[in-house]
Protein backbone atom coordinates (compact mmCIF):
# COMPACT_ATOMS: atom_id res chain seq x y z
CA UNK A 1 0.00 0.00 0.00
CA UNK A 2 1.35 3.77 -1.04
CA UNK A 3 2.33 5.25 2.11
CA UNK A 4 0.34 8.29 2.92
CA UNK A 5 2.38 12.04 1.45
CA UNK A 6 3.75 14.66 3.76
CA UNK A 7 4.49 17.92 1.81
CA UNK A 8 6.75 20.33 4.54
CA UNK A 9 7.82 23.71 4.04
CA UNK A 10 10.65 24.81 6.08
CA UNK A 11 12.32 28.44 6.74
CA UNK A 12 15.24 29.78 8.15
CA UNK A 13 13.30 29.17 11.69
CA UNK A 14 14.31 25.52 11.53
CA UNK A 15 17.83 26.47 11.47
CA UNK A 16 17.95 28.75 14.33
CA UNK A 17 19.06 26.40 17.22
CA UNK A 18 21.28 25.16 15.01
CA UNK A 19 23.45 28.49 15.50
CA UNK A 20 22.08 29.90 11.70
CA UNK A 21 20.91 33.21 11.07
CA UNK A 22 17.46 34.06 10.33
CA UNK A 23 16.69 37.00 7.78
CA UNK A 24 13.44 38.92 9.09
CA UNK A 25 13.07 40.78 12.73
CA UNK A 26 15.89 41.53 14.99
CA UNK A 27 19.22 40.11 14.93
CA UNK A 28 18.31 38.59 11.29
CA UNK A 29 20.79 38.90 8.23
CA UNK A 30 18.52 41.54 6.46
CA UNK A 31 18.94 43.94 8.96
CA UNK A 32 22.56 43.59 8.73
CA UNK A 33 22.60 43.86 5.02
CA UNK A 34 20.96 45.29 2.19
CA UNK A 35 19.03 42.74 0.64
CA UNK A 36 19.31 44.13 -2.92
CA UNK A 37 23.19 44.77 -2.80
CA UNK A 38 23.65 40.97 -1.47
CA UNK A 39 20.95 38.94 -3.21
CA UNK A 40 19.81 40.54 -6.67
CA UNK A 41 21.27 40.41 -10.01
CA UNK A 42 21.77 43.83 -9.89
CA UNK A 43 23.72 43.91 -6.91
CA UNK A 44 26.01 41.12 -8.06
CA UNK A 45 26.32 43.10 -11.66
CA UNK A 46 27.24 46.32 -9.36
CA UNK A 47 29.98 44.51 -6.53
CA UNK A 48 30.58 40.80 -7.47
CA UNK A 49 33.30 40.86 -4.88
CA UNK A 50 31.07 41.47 -1.72
CA UNK A 51 28.58 39.23 -3.44
CA UNK A 52 31.05 36.36 -3.15
CA UNK A 53 32.37 37.44 0.12
CA UNK A 54 28.71 37.51 1.42
CA UNK A 55 27.87 33.40 0.64
CA UNK A 56 31.76 32.93 1.40
CA UNK A 57 31.06 33.73 4.77
CA UNK A 58 27.75 32.22 5.02
CA UNK A 59 29.03 28.96 3.78
CA UNK A 60 31.92 28.74 6.18
CA UNK A 61 29.04 29.85 9.15
CA UNK A 62 26.29 26.64 7.59
CA UNK A 63 29.54 24.42 7.78
CA UNK A 64 30.33 24.81 11.42
CA UNK A 65 26.24 23.82 12.07
CA UNK A 66 24.76 20.47 13.03
CA UNK A 67 21.06 19.62 12.59
CA UNK A 68 19.06 20.14 15.31
CA UNK A 69 16.04 18.13 16.79
CA UNK A 70 13.51 19.24 14.83
CA UNK A 71 15.56 18.42 11.48
CA UNK A 72 16.26 14.87 12.38
CA UNK A 73 12.92 14.48 14.02
CA UNK A 74 11.23 15.14 10.35
CA UNK A 75 13.49 12.55 8.64
CA UNK A 76 11.44 9.79 11.50
CA UNK A 77 8.30 10.50 9.73
CA UNK A 78 9.75 8.60 6.79
CA UNK A 79 8.94 5.55 8.75
CA UNK A 80 5.59 6.03 8.11
CA UNK A 81 4.67 8.98 5.02
CA UNK A 82 6.25 9.52 1.78
CA UNK A 83 7.84 12.92 3.45
CA UNK A 84 8.95 15.42 0.60
CA UNK A 85 10.81 18.38 2.01
CA UNK A 86 10.43 21.91 0.30
CA UNK A 87 13.16 23.96 1.57
CA UNK A 88 13.92 27.75 1.21
CA UNK A 89 16.84 27.52 3.42
CA UNK A 90 20.20 26.92 1.29
CA UNK A 91 22.11 24.75 4.14
CA UNK A 92 22.49 21.27 3.86
CA UNK A 93 20.87 20.50 7.75
CA UNK A 94 18.19 18.35 6.26
CA UNK A 95 20.32 16.33 4.36
CA UNK A 96 22.31 15.98 7.71
CA UNK A 97 19.51 15.09 9.83
CA UNK A 98 18.30 12.20 7.44
CA UNK A 99 15.86 13.67 4.89
CA UNK A 100 16.02 11.78 2.13
CA UNK A 101 13.46 13.84 -0.74
CA UNK A 102 14.76 17.28 0.02
CA UNK A 103 14.01 20.28 -2.44
CA UNK A 104 15.90 23.65 -2.51
CA UNK A 105 13.81 26.00 -3.57
CA UNK A 106 16.34 29.02 -3.03
CA UNK A 107 19.49 27.19 -4.04
CA UNK A 108 22.57 25.31 -2.32
CA UNK A 109 25.17 27.07 -0.33
CA UNK A 110 27.34 24.39 -1.50
CA UNK A 111 26.91 24.99 -4.89
CA UNK A 112 28.24 27.42 -7.83
CA UNK A 113 27.22 28.26 -11.30
CA UNK A 114 27.97 29.80 -14.03
CA UNK A 115 26.75 33.18 -14.30
CA UNK A 116 26.17 32.72 -18.11
CA UNK A 117 24.55 29.47 -18.75
CA UNK A 118 22.11 28.72 -15.37
CA UNK A 119 22.22 25.04 -16.25
CA UNK A 120 26.23 24.85 -15.55
CA UNK A 121 25.78 24.13 -11.45
CA UNK A 122 28.98 22.54 -9.67
CA UNK A 123 29.42 20.74 -6.34
CA UNK A 124 31.78 22.12 -3.77
CA UNK A 125 33.55 19.63 -2.25
CA UNK A 126 35.28 22.26 0.64
CA UNK A 127 32.98 24.56 2.52
CA UNK A 128 35.93 26.38 4.11
CA UNK A 129 37.38 27.05 0.20
CA UNK A 130 36.64 31.01 -0.35
CA UNK A 131 35.10 31.90 -4.44
CA UNK A 132 37.08 34.37 -5.90
CA UNK A 133 36.70 36.99 -8.70
CA UNK A 134 38.47 35.18 -11.50
CA UNK A 135 37.12 31.60 -10.73
CA UNK A 136 35.40 30.92 -13.80
CA UNK A 137 32.90 28.25 -15.34
CA UNK A 138 33.65 25.73 -18.07
CA UNK A 139 32.60 28.30 -20.50
CA UNK A 140 34.99 30.83 -19.08
CA UNK A 141 32.35 32.88 -17.49
CA UNK A 142 32.67 34.05 -13.31
CA UNK A 143 31.10 31.30 -11.08
CA UNK A 144 28.43 32.50 -8.40
CA UNK A 145 26.86 31.22 -6.24
CA UNK A 146 23.88 28.74 -7.02
CA UNK A 147 21.16 30.80 -5.18
CA UNK A 148 18.15 31.94 -6.35
CA UNK A 149 18.33 35.90 -5.97
CA UNK A 150 15.69 38.41 -5.74
CA UNK A 151 13.91 38.79 -9.05
CA UNK A 152 15.04 35.37 -9.96
CA UNK A 153 12.50 32.83 -11.06
CA UNK A 154 12.50 29.59 -9.05
CA UNK A 155 13.03 27.19 -11.58
CA UNK A 156 11.74 24.26 -9.00
CA UNK A 157 8.75 25.85 -8.07
CA UNK A 158 6.10 23.94 -10.95
CA UNK A 159 7.66 20.57 -8.74
CA UNK A 160 7.18 22.10 -5.39
CA UNK A 161 3.81 23.38 -6.39
CA UNK A 162 2.81 20.09 -8.39
CA UNK A 163 3.55 17.91 -4.99
CA UNK A 164 1.44 20.13 -2.69
CA UNK A 165 -1.49 19.85 -4.71
CA UNK A 166 -0.56 15.40 -4.10
CA UNK A 167 -0.64 16.57 -0.12
CA UNK A 168 -2.20 13.94 2.17
CA UNK A 169 -1.19 16.30 4.93
CA UNK A 170 1.04 19.85 4.86
CA UNK A 171 3.76 21.24 7.46
CA UNK A 172 5.10 24.75 7.75
CA UNK A 173 7.79 25.23 10.08
CA UNK A 174 9.96 28.36 10.70
CA UNK A 175 9.33 30.42 7.65
CA UNK A 176 7.58 34.43 7.65
CA UNK A 177 5.53 33.08 4.46
CA UNK A 178 6.54 36.80 3.41
CA UNK A 179 8.50 35.69 0.01
CA UNK A 180 6.51 34.14 -2.92
CA UNK A 181 5.92 31.89 -4.58
CA UNK A 182 7.60 30.15 -1.88
CA UNK A 183 4.35 31.24 0.39
CA UNK A 184 1.96 30.45 -1.82
CA UNK A 185 2.34 26.64 -1.87
CA UNK A 186 0.14 26.40 1.18
CA UNK A 187 -2.86 27.45 -1.66
CA UNK A 188 -2.11 24.38 -3.93
CA UNK A 189 -3.12 21.89 -0.52
CA UNK A 190 -6.07 20.04 -1.07
CA UNK A 191 -8.74 22.09 1.19
CA UNK A 192 -9.52 18.40 3.33
CA UNK A 193 -5.83 18.02 4.03
CA UNK A 194 -4.73 18.68 7.78
CA UNK A 195 -2.25 21.47 7.77
CA UNK A 196 0.33 22.44 10.44
CA UNK A 197 2.72 26.05 11.05
CA UNK A 198 5.45 25.56 13.94
CA UNK A 199 6.47 28.94 14.42
CA UNK A 200 7.06 31.18 17.59
CA UNK A 201 5.46 34.20 15.84
CA UNK A 202 3.62 32.11 12.93
CA UNK A 203 2.58 34.83 10.53
CA UNK A 204 -0.84 33.54 8.98
CA UNK A 205 -2.64 36.50 7.49
CA UNK A 206 -4.90 34.95 5.20
CA UNK A 207 -7.61 31.99 6.77
CA UNK A 208 -6.63 28.80 5.29
CA UNK A 209 -8.89 25.80 5.88
CA UNK A 210 -7.55 22.95 8.32
CA UNK A 211 -5.12 24.76 9.98
CA UNK A 212 -3.72 23.76 13.26
CA UNK A 213 -0.95 26.43 14.72
CA UNK A 214 1.69 25.46 17.02
CA UNK A 215 3.09 28.39 18.55
CA UNK A 216 6.84 26.45 19.41
CA UNK A 217 10.55 27.31 18.38
CA UNK A 218 10.91 24.23 15.67
CA UNK A 219 12.70 21.53 18.48
CA UNK A 220 9.94 21.55 21.01
CA UNK A 221 7.10 21.79 18.18
CA UNK A 222 8.28 20.07 14.88
CA UNK A 223 9.16 16.81 17.92
CA UNK A 224 5.75 16.92 19.30
CA UNK A 225 4.10 16.51 15.80
CA UNK A 226 6.18 13.68 14.30
CA UNK A 227 5.16 12.11 17.51
CA UNK A 228 1.74 12.58 16.68
CA UNK A 229 1.63 12.33 13.39
CA UNK A 230 3.71 8.60 13.80
CA UNK A 231 0.96 7.50 16.36
CA UNK A 232 -2.27 8.64 14.15
P1 LIG B 1 12.61 34.78 7.88
O1 LIG B 1 13.82 35.31 8.58
O2 LIG B 1 11.83 35.72 7.07
O3 LIG B 1 11.61 34.14 8.96
C1 LIG B 1 12.08 33.26 9.95
C2 LIG B 1 10.91 32.67 10.70
O4 LIG B 1 11.45 31.74 11.63
C3 LIG B 1 10.06 33.68 11.50
O5 LIG B 1 8.67 33.42 11.27
C4 LIG B 1 10.44 33.37 12.95
O6 LIG B 1 9.34 33.58 13.85
C5 LIG B 1 10.78 31.89 12.86
N1 LIG B 1 11.67 31.36 13.91
C6 LIG B 1 12.65 31.98 14.61
N2 LIG B 1 13.23 31.13 15.48
C7 LIG B 1 12.61 29.94 15.33
C8 LIG B 1 12.75 28.66 15.93
N3 LIG B 1 13.65 28.40 16.88
N4 LIG B 1 11.93 27.66 15.51
C9 LIG B 1 10.99 27.89 14.55
N5 LIG B 1 10.82 29.07 13.94
C10 LIG B 1 11.61 30.08 14.33
O7 LIG B 1 13.10 33.52 7.03
P2 LIG B 1 12.38 32.79 5.80
O8 LIG B 1 10.90 32.84 5.94
O9 LIG B 1 13.03 31.49 5.64
O10 LIG B 1 15.75 33.98 0.49
O11 LIG B 1 12.80 33.73 4.61
C11 LIG B 1 12.43 33.39 3.29
C12 LIG B 1 13.50 33.81 2.32
O12 LIG B 1 13.78 35.18 2.49
C13 LIG B 1 14.84 33.11 2.52
O13 LIG B 1 14.91 31.87 1.86
C14 LIG B 1 15.81 34.08 1.93
C15 LIG B 1 15.22 35.36 2.45
O14 LIG B 1 15.48 36.51 1.71
C16 LIG B 1 16.88 34.17 -0.23
O15 LIG B 1 17.94 34.53 0.25
C17 LIG B 1 16.70 33.93 -1.68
Amino acid sequence: MQKPIIVVLTGAGISAESGIQTFRGSGGLWNGHDVMEVASPEGWAKNPELVLDFYNKRRAEAAKAKPNDAHIALSKLEEKYEVFVVTQNVDDLHEQGGSSKVIHLHGKLNQLRSSIDESLIYDMDDPHQEVLIGDLCEKGSQLRPNIVWFGESVPLIGGAMALSEQADIFVVIGTSMQVYPAASLIHYVPRKAPKYFVDPHPNVIEPIPNLTIIEEKASIGVSQLVEQLLKA
